[in-house]
């Protein structure tokens, strides 16, 4: 099974992905795991992107769905993927529709994560993860369970902060998300197979919510 998880930055769509990959053993997608790797690592791409984060714009829809195009080359997705993050533009969504066409892909639901705003300011400025295994924190919702430690993994001190979860930045990725990415929905309800969870619920409830619906089918 192939799905889209939609919504604006915080909605979920990161914690969701990877609990269906854990669970279900589906690939998370997210294209901004993949931009941030090709900062980490200095590529052209990523020297092209940094700047273009941090200010919480979007990445050109050229850039992106390069790196997605060679992603979905390789042989895991065939179990399944979860995009996370993309498409995020007109754009990006029709080149999607030709990519996955032209690899004998299909896509079976877009899954919208319906959320309050400026909640989502909340939830994003409070994050971190760790540095080491990316298991994901917040100051007030999620600390770990002994002060500076990794429940996961063990790691001590290895706490990082995106450089664009910033206030500015993230009201400024809000303003993206309604003027470019929710514009995409109805090309997707037009093929029947967009599918909302209220993402303001408990994290437990959206998964189940979303297992709910794949299970359906
Ligand atoms: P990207 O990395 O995709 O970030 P985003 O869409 O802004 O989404 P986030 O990762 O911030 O949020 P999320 O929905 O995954 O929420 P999460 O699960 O972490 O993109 C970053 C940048 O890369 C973009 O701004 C752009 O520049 C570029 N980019 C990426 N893709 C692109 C594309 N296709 N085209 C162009 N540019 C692109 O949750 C957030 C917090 O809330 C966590 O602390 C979590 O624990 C908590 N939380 C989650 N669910 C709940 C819940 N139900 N209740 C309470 N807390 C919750």
């Amino acid at each position: 099974m192939n799905i889209i998880l939609l919504g604006p930055p915080g909605a979920g769509k990161g914690t969701q992905a990877s609990r269906l990959e854990k669970e279900r053993g589906m690939v998370q997608l997210s294209t901004g795991d993949m931009l941030r790797a090709a900062v980490a690592a200095g590529t052209e791409v990523g020297k092209k992107a940094k700047t273009v984060m941090d200010a919480g714009d979007l990445v050109s829809d050229e850039i992106v769905t390069g790196i997605l195009s060679e992603r979905l080359d390789q042989p895991d997705v065939e179990q399944g993927f979860i995009l996370d993050g993309y498409p995020r533009t007109d754009a990006q969504a029709r080149s999607l529709e030709e990519l996955l066409a032209s690899k004998g892909m299909k896509l079976d639901y877009v899954i919208e994560l319906v959320v309050d705003e400026e909640a989502l300011v909340d939830r994003i400025t409070g994050r971190f993860s760790c540095a080491k295994c990316g298991e994901g924190y917040h100051d007030r919702y999620k600390l770990p369970k002994i002060d500076m430690i990794c429940d996961r993994c063990g790691a001590e001190d290895q706490f990082k902060r995106r450089p664009d979860d910033v206030e500015e930045t993230v009201r400024n990725r809000l303003c993206e998300y309604r003027a470019k990415t929710a514009p995409i929905l109805p090309f997707y309800e037009a093929k029947g197979i967009v599918r909302r969870v209220d993402g303001m619920a408990p994290i437990v409830h959206v998964n189940a919510d979303i297992e709910t619906i794949l299970d359906r089918r």
